[in-house]
């Protein structure tokens, strides 16, 4: 039986996550959850599934959690996080699944590695912003990462039996997300519920407005260059609108491996949760006849100019994809509040990188008080003080 630390357990990773605990009895024991403020969903995952220790964000939650379950260790705030990572510390086993949204990702990730515990990663803005410590610490402890987003998984199990040093070219796909067939002049007019509609998947919000600017993309390059040690311009971004072929890996003799499935997180999910093992899961199949045509096109990089604008802070390293990501929480909040436009997320982040000097070699309480000031800068400007 393995044990399980969940972080960001309400959100779209952490129930499916938990959905495969439900239809695997006997394999997982919950021992951590943690999440915000969604109180009312955790407090059902308390009960269906008994963990040991419970995070929440505010400290008033956890008063009224440890109210209603007496026997229950609850936390709250970056500490609780923390402890929810590390929790049964005396011991490395288990899985420490990191489905937090954001920054608040990047401590647990750490602390987990630190105490030489494997984590499922699908928040990949820890790897965006910590990536060069995060190597570090799991060259010293030889912990692993384990990745949950579907195009890393789609790598991974490509890359499964192969030597490393035989890999030409990766190509990540994208569905384009909502705005896919949208024209630059068409993007001056979109709205919040529309970029919310994403055409193939059913993710959390921000994930979801990550999608639609491209953002998402540029980090999922960084995190791939990162896990697989690979430099950046191996790693191809191509639009993919059917999202069936996650990652496509060309090798050296000219071969090319791709792995294809229904677009269904259950599926990455649970080939880390399981892994070395490959066990059944819900997904639907895919009817290989049924499809008839797969469409790949070249990333129009004018139309998604995140991209570049990304990957000129990676080429930068140091501070600047902390400001890089700071930055981009700062404006998907303020997109998600209907407080500016869809075009303006763009333009906060450029504006951001030309104004904070690069540092490098930050550590992790530079990063985390760098992260800090960029949004503070952002919002107080969409939202000056009052005089
Ligand atoms: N969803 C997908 O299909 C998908 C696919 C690939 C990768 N990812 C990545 O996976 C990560 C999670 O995405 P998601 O779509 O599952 O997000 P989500 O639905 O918004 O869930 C985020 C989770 O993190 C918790 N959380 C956020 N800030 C927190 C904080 N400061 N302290 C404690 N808990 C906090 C939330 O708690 P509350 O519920 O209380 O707010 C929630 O449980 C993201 O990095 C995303 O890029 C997601």
């Amino acid at each position: 039986m393995k044990d399980l630390y969940l972080l960001g357990s309400t959100g779209s990773i952490g129930t499916q996550t938990l959905a495969i605990v439900q239809n695997n009895p006997g394999k997982f024991r919950v021992r951590t959850l943690a999440c915000a403020n969604r109180i009312y969903v955790i407090r059902e995952q308390i009960k269906a599934f008994h963990p040991a220790y419970v995070s929440v964000k505010e400290p008033s939650d956890a008063d009224q959690l440890k109210r209603e379950f007496p026997w229950l260790e609850v936390g709250s705030g970056e500490a609780g996080l923390r402890l929810a990572a590390t929790y049964d510390s005396q011991s490395a086993d288990g899985l420490m699944v990191n489905a937090l949204v954001g920054i608040a990702g990047l401590e647990p990730t750490i602390a987990s590695l630190e105490i030489g515990r494997d984590v499922a990663l699908a928040n990949k803005e820890s790897l965006v912003v910590g990536g060069a410590l995060i190597k570090q610490i799991q060259e010293r402890t030889k912990a692993k990462l384990l990745p949950i987003d579907s195009e890393h998984s789609g790598i991974w199990q490509c890359l499964r039996g192969e030597d490393p040093a035989t890999i030409r070219r990766i190509y990540i796909t994208a569905s384009g997300g909502a705005f896919r067939d949208k024209s630059r002049a068409d993007l001056k007019t979109v709205t919040l519920a529309d970029c919310l509609k994403h055409p193939n998947w059913q993710m959390g919000k921000k994930i979801t407005v990550d999608s639609a600017t491209m953002m998402n993309k540029a980090f999922e390059l960084i995190e791939a260059a990162t896990l697989y040690d690979l430099p950046i311009d191996t790693i191809n971004p191509i639009l993919h609108p059917e999202s069936i072929v996650h990652a496509l890996v060309e090798f050296t003799d000219g071969s090319l491996k791709a792995q294809l499935a229904m677009p269904d997180m259950l599926l990455p999910i649970s080939y880390a949760l399981f892994y070395p093992e490959r066990l059944p899961t819900n997904v639907p199949l895919l009817d290989v006849v049924g499809l008839k045509q797969l469409h790949f096109e070249a990333l129009d990089r004018k139309r998604f100019s995140l991209v570049d604008v990304a990957l000129a802070a990676y080429r930068q390293g140091g501070t600047a994809l902390c400001v890089l990501n700071g930055a981009n929480e700062a404006a998907v909040q303020l997109f998600l509040e209907e407080r500016i436009d869809f075009l303006d997320i763009e333009t906060i982040i450029t504006q951001a990188l030309i104004q904070w000097d690069n540092q490098n070699n930050p550590t992790l309480d530079e990063l985390l008080a760098l992260d800090k000031a960029v949004k503070a800068a952002i919002i107080s400007r969409v939202y000056p003080p009052k005089e």
